[in-house]
């Protein structure tokens, strides 16, 4: 009886991490300078509107990771930026997705919300207070290590 309960389990955990391996990844940005990490405040939509998140969006079909997140930095801050390393586990995110976060250096502009209502640098003691969305929340640790 306990087998086949744990046979149903270990089914059911194979299949959830099947799940994650396809599931659509979602890119962000751990850019630092000067001991701050860049943020943004979502204006859309409207259930988001006001909370804060790392720069970012979905990776397009066929695009890489890393590419993504140069074009989305652009595109949200009108900066070019060199990705680095994951920071932190994937975050599931609603449906079939999945945040991931790179260190990323700026290379050329200065951040500007193009998109957003506003970019904040933030020390490390600032993370915990901010209104983040909840994938990024989860991350406020391991962002605090990169300040730290
Ligand atoms: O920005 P965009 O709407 O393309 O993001 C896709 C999804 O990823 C949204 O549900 C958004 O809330 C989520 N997201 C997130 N954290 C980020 C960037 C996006 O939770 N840093």
């Amino acid at each position: 009886m306990a087998l086949r309960v744990l046979e149903k389990r270990s089914a059911s955990l194979a299949r959830r991490c099947e799940e994650l391996r396809a599931a659509r990844v979602v890119v962000g940005a751990a850019i630092v300078r000067d001991g701050r990490l860049l943020a943004q405040q979502r204006s859309y939509p409207e259930s988001h509107a006001g909370q804060w998140e790392l720069p970012g969006g979905r990776v397009e079909p066929g695009e890489k990771p890393a590419d993504a997140l140069v074009r989305e930095c652009v595109e949200e801050l009108g900066v070019s930026v060199v990705v680095g390393e994951q920071v932190g586990p994937d975050v599931p995110l609603k449906k079939d997705m999945v945040l991931r976060i790179f260190s990323a250096e700026l290379a050329d502009g200065e951040p500007e919300a193009l998109e957003h209502n506003a970019v904040r640098w933030l020390t490390a003691g600032e993370l915990p207070g901010l209104d983040w969305l909840p994938a990024d929340r989860v991350l406020v640790p391991a962002l605090q290590v990169l300040l730290n």
